[in-house]
């Protein structure tokens, strides 16, 4: 009898936590387009998998009058589950519990499921809705981001961080998502900056709305800090368990391979470069006419566009793609596509993925602007990402592979394991008409025609070294093939470079170009 009570009074405590803010803040938040915490790791796990942890943690702070305040789960829920039958661990802030403000014991929830996650080796989900440190808790919640910060780069690279911004990310509270490797925001919901409009009006005198500043947009297409843009709550949720498909739970694994199949017949190869060297395609087509099934899962989709990195299987195994995008920019490396390959080789390198690249540019980008925004400092992130990376590397060379850019994707020199090129390849220290005016300046302005002069000479540059057999003959490509070829090629290199061992120069880590 005593233990039937003792049960009631359990569930009646459940209950009221579940109830979180209570009824009107679980309005607002829904009246916002927003999913309560409880409902978004809900709908993000398997069904009944959700095993909450710290239910009845209450806050410990006294000051200004908060000795009275009652915040169910001091605003954060933190649990076990699985997601497509895998383990993770997540927690959510729940902004209708003080607006998921950060206090010690927030924090302390926070950092209990890192930890487990960290020693569990599973994949850590962190929804981020709040307002920041609890001012309330002052120094307190300064710690408490502290430690969550520490836990993040002691996580990085041994298991998977995703975050995901599901409203207000404000102030230093940034710095977990951007530790973290991939960043998921929602079209309207999510707002992340270091300092707000408030902030901004008041120092600068400048006025912004909190949307310009930060929002899903801004993030996806300017900064590049969020790695995948969704427009609604649901959307992202099937993106996050796509991605987690593709990856393996923790470093000492590869990802789970899956169900090979043949690319779709709609994508043909051989149809896809134009050829005019000079008219641009679309590179994700080649990827689709090469992955299983077409399907190709891009990852920064939105931003430094010239350059396409994702995910793809390759007969079940997965596989990051770098492949430079003539579409835009004819497939330019810049400032902020250097960042972006850079950081994605490092991913798939600490997470057993082969890398494939796709190479067809002119260079880097040259300029004024790139140089001062520090382009030689950013392009070297590649060259150290590359050579650093010991999972098997594989190069395709489509067509132009001019100059440094030929060198940073993934050459040779580099320690690419295998290096293939198409017979339309171009490899040479600059395109024909630019190395043409250098190196026949004196015969071109002294010809009778210069213009046909000039003609001349691009096409004698061209015939000489703007193909893939002057690279070939030195051994630095190990065979032009057929764009038909390619697939079977590559799934014949990664076969062959299963157990792929190299070791690199004791070191306690090098001093990457961050
Ligand atoms: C304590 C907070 C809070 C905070 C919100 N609340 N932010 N309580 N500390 N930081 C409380 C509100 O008092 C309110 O409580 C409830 O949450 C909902 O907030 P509203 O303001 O009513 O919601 P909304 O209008 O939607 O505005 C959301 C908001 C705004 C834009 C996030 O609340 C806001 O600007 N908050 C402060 C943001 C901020 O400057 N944070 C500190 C950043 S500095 P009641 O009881 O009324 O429901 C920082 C340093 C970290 O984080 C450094 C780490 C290195």
């Amino acid at each position: 009898m005593a233990l039937k009570k003792q049960i009631q009074e359990l569930q009646k405590r459940r209950e009221e936590a579940k109830m979180g803010g209570g009824e009107k803040a679980i309005e607002k938040q829904e009246a916002m387009g927003k999913m309560t915490a409880r409902n978004r790791i809900l709908a993000l796990l398997d069904k009944d998998s959700f095993q909450e942890y710290d239910m009845f943690v209450q806050h410990e702070a006294r000051d200004f009058d908060m000795a009275k305040k009652i915040l169910h789960g001091d605003g954060v829920i933190i649990g076990t589950g699985t997601i497509s039958g895998q383990p993770v661990c997540i927690f959510a802030q729940d902004f209708t519990v003080a607006g998921g403000s950060l206090g010690l014991m927030h924090s302390r929830k926070i950092t209990k499921i890192m930890d487990h996650s960290l020693k569990m080796k599973v994949p850590l989900i962190g929804i981020n809705d709040s307002g920041g440190a609890r001012i309330q808790e002052g120094v307190n919640s300064l710690a408490g981001y502290g430690e969550i910060f520490f836990r993040n780069t002691l996580a990085s690279g041994v298991i998977p961080q995703i975050s995901v911004i599901l409203g207000p990310c404000a102030g230093g509270a940034v710095y977990s998502p951007a530790l973290t490797d991939f960043v998921f925001v929602v079209e309207n919901i999510s707002k992340m900056f270091i300092t707000g409009p408030e902030v901004i009006r008041t120092v600068l005198g400048e006025e912004i709305s909190m949307e310009d500043l930060g929002g899903a947009r801004v993030h996806s297409e300017i900064t590049g800090n969020a790695h995948f843009f969704a427009e609604n709550e649901p959307e992202c949720f099937e993106q996050i368990k796509k991605l987690l498909s593709y990856i393996p739970g923790n470093n000492d694994r590869k990802a789970i391979k899956c169900c090979p199949k043949p690319p779709q017949s709609k994508y043909r190869i051989g149809e896809i470069v134009p050829d005019d060297p000079a008219l641009p395609y679309d590179v994700r087509d080649v990827v689709r006419a090469v992955v299983d099934d077409s399907e190709f899962f891009e990852i920064q989709q939105l931003w430094a566009a010239n350059l396409v990195i994702g995910f793809g299987r390759m007969n079940g195994e997965t596989c990051g793609f770098v492949c430079n995008q003539p579409l835009v920019l004819a497939g330019v490396l810049d400032v902020d596509s250097s960042d972006k390959a850079a950081r994605f080789i490092r991913y798939c390198d600490a997470f057993n993925i082969p890398i494939i690249t796709l190479v067809d540019l002119p260079g880097y980008l040259p300029g004024v602007d790139q140089e001062h925004a520090g382009v030689i400092r950013h392009g070297a992130k590649i060259l150290y990402a590359y050579s650093e990376a010991s999972v098997p590397k594989l190069t395709v060379i489509l067509r132009k592979a001019y100059g440094g850019g030929y060198i940073a994707m993934g050459s040779r020199h580099l320690r690419a394991d295998f290096v293939f090129a198409w017979p339309t390849a171009e490899v040479a220290v600059m395109g024909p008409e630019g190395a043409a005016n250098i190196i026949f300046k004196k015969e071109i302005s002294e010809a009778e025609n210069p213009d046909e002069m000039r003609q001349q000479k691009v096409k004698e540059y061209k015939e000489k070294f703007a193909n893939p057999y002057v690279a070939a003959s030195k051994g630095y490509i190990d065979t032009v093939i057929a764009p038909e070829e390619t697939r079977n090629i590559l799934l014949h290199a990664i076969e062959v470079s299963v157990e792929k061992a190299v070791s690199l120069p004791r070191k306690k880590h090098g001093i990457p170009p961050f």
